[in-house]
């Protein structure tokens, strides 16, 4: 069985949908921010303030290697990974790509009781998570074999429409 790779911004909803993945379709699910933290023995903003970025990017494309090799799995992806190419062909080779999307409106709302995001500290408006956004849009778009909005949806519902999707795509 090939991976589900699940893409997309913050708040896009893809811990969610991995977990209803695994609760009700008996995927096994592996959400990369919090195993790379478990490996780290450190939170995520701590990675950044005390290693940088680059060395939290050169982590997820480690742990993308290492998941290349396995099956079956609905992995979600933290937002910023499809922005290496090399980390797109690492999702590509052993699976397909979901790009979660979600208006700017849901993203606030889901991210803003949380403060474990660094790259939305001070950037919780509409304004600021449109620009992001902006910026990354066709990062997301060049990786994806398909797109789901998950405005307004339950994460079985989701699953669902990324199931009934990928039986006509691929
Ligand atoms: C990031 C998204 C986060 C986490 C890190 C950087 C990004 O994951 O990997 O804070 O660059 O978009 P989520 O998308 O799961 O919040």
């Amino acid at each position: 069985m090939k991976n589900i790779a699940l893409i997309g911004f913050m708040g896009a909803g893809k811990s969610t949908v991995a977990a209803a993945f695994q609760e009700k379709f008996g995927r096994t699910a592996i959400e990369m921010d919090e195993e790379i933290a478990r490996r780290e023995g450190k939170s995520i903003p701590d990675i950044f303030k005390e290693k940088g970025e680059d060395y939290f990017r050169e982590l997820e494309t480690a742990f993308l290697r290492e998941l290349s090799g396995r099956e079956g799995l609905v992995i979600s992806c933290g937002g910023g990974v499809p922005l290496r190419p090399e980390n797109v062909a690492l999702l590509r080779k052993g699976g397909v790509v979901v790009w979660l999307a979600a208006r700017p409106e849901t993203i606030l709302e889901r991210t803003k009781g949380s403060d474990d995001r660094p790259l939305l500290r001070g950037k919780k408006d509409i304004g600021s998570i449109s620009q992001l956004m902006d910026a990354r849009r066709e990062k997301y778009e060049a990786a994806a074999d398909i797109r789901v909005w998950t405005d307004g949806k339950t994460g079985e519902e989701i699953c669902r429409e990324i199931l009934g999707a990928l039986d006509e795509a691929i």
